[in-house]
């Protein structure tokens, strides 16, 4: 059986050298800021945002959450966004997605000051990292590469294989670990022989939103699974494809209704030679990204200002 890559840990770990950051830069005076803009009542957006918020609590920084009725209209949450850009306080912004549909997502996100962009979604940010320039990462990417480090699993010259090309996990996962020294191959739903490329993978990462789909067939023995899925299953035929046997699944299926799964069926865990877990994998490291990315743009920002200090987390940025 594979090694479990315990997240929670690594996130902990991570979280405790962002809090001794934050309270060297009180002793220079600095707190930093990030405002959060939750729009409207999404149930998982909400779930999100309170994590971050207590987060943000716990290593120092001080968080403001913005909550703008879910009838916004563009012009109008882009003042919001403008408005906290001209904030010298607010270090971080994050525009929690998904925004309603009458909203221009790209040009909300677009508005972000790139400095500020705690996400990295930002073109500019994009544009850094696929040219290897220091700016803001992706937090979900960052965590991965964050588990690959400090559980010492080799990135340089193995193969890596990224399930899922979008814009927020895909795409720059697959740009950090090409500027890793690994060997990367991208796949999507039109990638001809899906199991077979998986198979080639020392290091495979599934991110496409689909329960299960990653099977032991997809696994070469001894690679290492990093799952990136989050998917609720509610169905009792879909349970039983994944968790037949499981008396502990069982147990809180039928006590909640539904359990959650990662994008990695549980037998893959049986063929890799260490793998994430979910929940308690990549979960926690996307928050503790988040932390680590504020106090990054607090530095980067306020530049000469602030107190130096050697974060294993900051350095190979
Ligand atoms: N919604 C789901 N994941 C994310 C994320 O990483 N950032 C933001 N802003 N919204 C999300």
């Amino acid at each position: 059986m594979a090694t479990i890559l315990d997240g929670n840990k690594i996130a902990a770990e991570i979280r405790a050298e962002v809090a001794a950051e934050v309270r060297d830069m009180a002793a220079a005076g600095i707190r930093p800021g990030l405002a959060v803009l939750l729009v409207g009542h999404n149930p998982a957006s909400e779930i999100y945002v309170r994590g971050k918020v207590k987060s943000c609590e716990e290593v120092g920084i001080c968080s403001e959450k913005l909550t703008p009725p879910d009838t916004i209209s563009t012009p109008e949450l882009l003042e919001l966004v403008l408005e906290l850009n001209r904030r010298d306080e607010i270090d971080g912004i994050l525009v929690q997605l998904p925004l309603p549909p009458q909203v221009d997502s790209k040009k909300i996100l677009m508005a972000v000051d790139p400095a500020k962009d705690v996400d990295g979604f930002h073109p500019v940010n994009v544009g850094f990292l696929s040219t290897q320039r220091p700016g803001l990462v992706p937090c979900t990417p960052a965590g991965i590469m964050e588990i690959l480090k400090r559980s010492n699993i080799p990135v340089a010259g193995q193969e890596a294989v990224v399930v899922g090309r979008s814009d927020i996990v895909g795409k720059p996962t697959a740009m950090l670990l090409i500027n890793a020294n690994a060997t990367v191959t991208v796949c999507h739903s039109k990638t001809r022989d899906l199991p077979g490329v998986c198979r080639r993978a020392d290091i495979l990462v599934a991110a496409i939103g689909r329960a299960g789909m990653i099977t032991r067939d997809f696994v070469k023995p001894g690679a290492t699974v990093i799952d990136v899925g989050m998917n609720k299953v509610t169905e009792r035929a879909e349970f039983d494809r994944l968790f037949a046997g499981n008396a502990k699944r069982e147990e809180s299926f039928r006590t909640k209704g539904s359990t959650l799964v990662g994008d990695a069926h549980p037998n893959a865990a049986e063929v890799a030679g260490a793998i994430t877990p979910v929940p308690g994998g990549v979960g926690p490291l996307t928050i503790a990204m988040l932390m680590a990315n504020t106090v990054k743009a607090a530095k980067m920002r306020r530049g000469s200002r602030m107190p130096t200090r050697p974060a294993e987390h900051a350095r190979s940025a």
